[in-house]
This record gives C-alpha cells, sequence and structure tokens, in this order.
C-alpha cells in the first residue's frame, strides 16, 4: 500500500512541485489547501506531469473541524505543512495576521497528529530565522538573528513549537526544512510560481519585466560589500527543493531520525549577487533585462549562503541544478502565463 502524505499548502509553489516527486517516488499524496493564493487548475497539472491524480480539500487549516474530519478519514504516514502566509511586507503591515494563519495553522495540526497518533511532520522553516548573519557560510548551528519581520518571527516560533512539542509527545518526529531562496519552476512547465498581485521576489519580477509585464527591474543598492555591490543569496532549484522533502520524509519513515527535532538548511552552498542573477538569466534565455540601480531596500539582508554539509550527509540529499537551470525554466514559466 502507497504510504500517505498529507500536504497542507500542496497546491502553492512548492508544495506542488513537492507533491509531484512524492507521487513519482510511489507516495499517495493529499492537498489540503485554501487556495488563498494559488488556483485549482494546479491539481491538473499535477495530474498532467504524474498520471495521478492527488485528492484535494479546499478548507483554511485554521478549520480544526474540517481537519479533524480529514484525520478521521485517513491514516497519515506523514505531513509536510507549506500552508503559511509568505509576504514579508504585508506581514509587517498586518502582523496579527501572520500570527494567527501561520501558528493556529501548526497547532492544530500538532494537536491532531497527537490526537490520531500521527508521527511525522516537516515543516517549511525559512533561512530567514538567521537574521542578518555573521558568519558565512550559515550552519543550522548558527543562532536565531533578531527576527527581520513578524513573518521570519512566525518561522522561528514555529520550529520552537516544534522543538518543544517534540519534547512531550514521545511518539512525535518533526523536521524544518530552511530554504534558502526558491527559484524556477518544472522542466514541463506545467507547474511554477504563481504570484497574485505585485510579487516582492526577485525572480518573478525579472520575468514579469522581460514579459513586457513591467517596465523596469529596479536593483536595490550596487554599494553593499560585495564583489559587485549588490545583494548576495543562495538560490536554489524549486525542484531540487521539491526532492529534498521526499528524502526528509523517506529519513522519518526509515527511522533514520537521531533526533526527534532535526533542522535542515536547503540551498546550494553557494552564493549569487542580484546582477549574477540577471547576467545569468541573460545569457540562458538570449533576452535583456532592463533594470535600474535604486536605493538600497530597507531591512535587506547584506550577503547569506548555506552550509549545506548536513543535509548533504545526512539526508543523503544535495542540489543538482545550477544558476543556469533556474532561469531557464523560470522563463519557461513565464512564457505559459502569458499565453
Ligand atoms: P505559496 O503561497 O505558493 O504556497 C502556500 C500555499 O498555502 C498556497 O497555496 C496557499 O493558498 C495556501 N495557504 C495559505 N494559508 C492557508 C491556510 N490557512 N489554509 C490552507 N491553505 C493555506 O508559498 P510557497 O512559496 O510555496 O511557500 C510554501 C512554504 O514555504 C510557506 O510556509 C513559506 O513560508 C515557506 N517558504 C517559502 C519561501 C519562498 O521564498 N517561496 C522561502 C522560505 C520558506
Ligand atoms: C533577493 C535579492 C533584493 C527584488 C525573501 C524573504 C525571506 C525568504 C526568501 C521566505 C535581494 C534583490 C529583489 C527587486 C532587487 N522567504 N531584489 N529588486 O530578500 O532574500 O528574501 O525570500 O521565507 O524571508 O524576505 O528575496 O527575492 O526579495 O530578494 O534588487 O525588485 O534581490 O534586494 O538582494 P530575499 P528577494
Amino acid at each position: 500500500m502507497a504510504k500517505k502524505i498529507l500536504l497542507t499548502g500542496g497546491t502553492g509553489y512548492i508544495g506542488s512541485h513537492t507533491a509531484v516527486e512524492l507521487i513519482h517516488q510511489g507516495y499517495e499524496v493529499i492537498i489540503v489547501d485554501d487556495l488563498s493564493n494559488s488556483e485549482y487548475r494546479t491539481i491538473k497539472s499535477i495530474e498532467k506531469i504524474t498520471g495521478a491524480k492527488p485528492e484535494f480539500h479546499k478548507f483554511d487549516v485554521r478549520d480544526f473541524s474540517s481537519l479533524t474530519r480529514l484525520f478521521k478519514n485517513y491514516k497519515f504516514d506523514g505531513l509536510i505543512h507549506f500552508a503559511a502566509k509568505k509576504a514579508v511586507g504585508e506581514s509587517v503591515k498586518n502582523p496579527l495576521l501572520y500570527y494567527d494563519v501561520n501558528l493556529n495553522s501548526m497547532l492544530n495540526l500538532l494537536k491532531l497528529m497527537e490526537l490520531h497518533k500521527v508521527s511525522n511532520l516537516v515543516f517549511s522553516s525559512s533561512c530567514t530565522v538567521y537574521g542578518q548573519p555573521s558568519q558565512l557560510p550559515v550552519t543550522e548551528d548558527t543562532p536565531f538573528g533578531l527576527a527581520e519581520s513578524p513573518y521570519g518571527h512566525t518561522k522561528q516560533i514555529g520550529e520552537d513549537i516544534l522543538h518543544h512539542t517534540t519534547l512531550t509527545n514521545g511518539q512525535l518526529q518533526a523536521l524544518s526544512l530552511r530554504y534558502f531562496n526558491p527559484v524556477g519552476a518544472h522542466p514541463s512547465a506545467l507547474i511554477g510560481e504563481m504570484p497574485i498581485g505585485v510579487p516582492a521576489n526577485l525572480v518573478p519580477i525579472i520575468t514579469q519585466t522581460v514579459a513586457g509585464l513591467r517596465s523596469e527591474l529596479k536593483v536595490y543598492g550596487n554599494d553593499y560589500d560585495t564583489p559587485d555591490g549588490t545583494a548576495i543569496r543562495d538560490y536554489i532549484h524549486v525542484v531540487d527543493l521539491a526532492k529534498a522533502h521526499v528524502r526528509a520524509i523517506e529519513r522519518m519513515l526509515n527511522h533514520e531520525q537521531k533526533e526527534s527535532y532535526e533542522y535542515f538548511n536547503i540551498g546550494t552552498g553557494k552564493g549569487s549577487s542580484v546582477l549574477e542573477v540577471i547576467q545569468a538569466f541573460e545569457r540562458i534565455n538570449q533576452t535583456k533585462v532592463p533594470y535600474q540601480v535604486i536605493d538600497r531596500r530597507a531591512g535587506d539582508i547584506v550577503k547569506i549562503y548555506a552550509d549545506t554539509t548536513r543535509a548533504n550527509d545526512e539526508l543523503n540529499w544535495s542540489a543538482q541544478l545550477n544558476l543556469d537551470d533556474m532561469m531557464r525554466s523560470a522563463w519557461e514559466w513565464q512564457k505559459t502565463l502569458n499565453l
């Protein structure tokens, strides 16, 4: 019998790519999503890619009675909790919404996991938990930094909740994946990031600019202490990231965890500047990215990239795709959105 994995937020950007990789590895995927930041047609795209249609339930994970019904109907082998609000700027304007959605969804899941004796939970954490790092590359031993936003704070609290709950709930195993900067799309160009409204992240802004949906990219500062003056991030292909979730689930199901709560950086280990991203995009897609350098963006991290040794050694995972693959697939996906 195929193992059953519940994905909250499974029609979203990272969740949909993970659904595809799980199905490829023979898992049965059940998705809960309120479609607040995604669309139902993603289910059909997952089916097109994999030949299997995930079971879909539309509701808010904060809705305890709907979630209870789901736990009564299925015996889950594991859960991956993607559902969250993720816009940093919006979280500064509306912190209560972010604490409410991101934390109450986690609490509901943990209560029902305990009640129904479901053991394995993977959590979408973020490199944002480190704040502005003082040493690079960042290892998992780097302590949490000052949260740059309520959004970032919800990821720190989420991880703390998991840590403390695994100490008291003897059968719970939890594992956080601290994503660096996920970009790109599935090579089929059937699923990808679907920003609703104005995107805040670099790569969707680049693709929308080249598609003619905005006039130019604004590069936030070129006077940082970096080789070309622009800020540095560890961009990770979303397909590589999705595969890390499969490894995380396997680790739990095979009882390979050393601690009941574990956490891993998921990046390439390589930093790229904003200008390097633009240049890779231009070269691989044979196009120009119109841009203008403006002032620094308030609160931006100057430089961050991952030490991925722990994920390489213990999850037996490493990124296989490079910046060119990320930029090519991001553009192929954007072109389908313009059709
Ligand atoms: P996304 O918005 O594409 O996906 C999240 C999904 O959750 C969406 O489909 C949305 O409709 C759903 N959702 C939101 N609130 C819900 C609720 N209360 N009940 C049910 N469904 C709900 O975002 P993503 O980029 O796929 O991010 C997935 C996770 O990874 C999030 O937890 C995010 O914070 C985290 N993360 C994302 C990034 C990134 O840059 N994309 C980086 C680090 C961490
Ligand atoms: C990348 C680089 C910008 C837009 C965000 C979240 C963080 C985490 C990852 C979820 C930076 C520059 C951007 C633009 C630009 N997400 N840029 N012009 O800042 O690393 O972090 O995503 O957990 O919490 O804050 O990603 O894509 O916004 O920016 O020059 O129009 O691109 O300054 O150097 P960031 P980003």
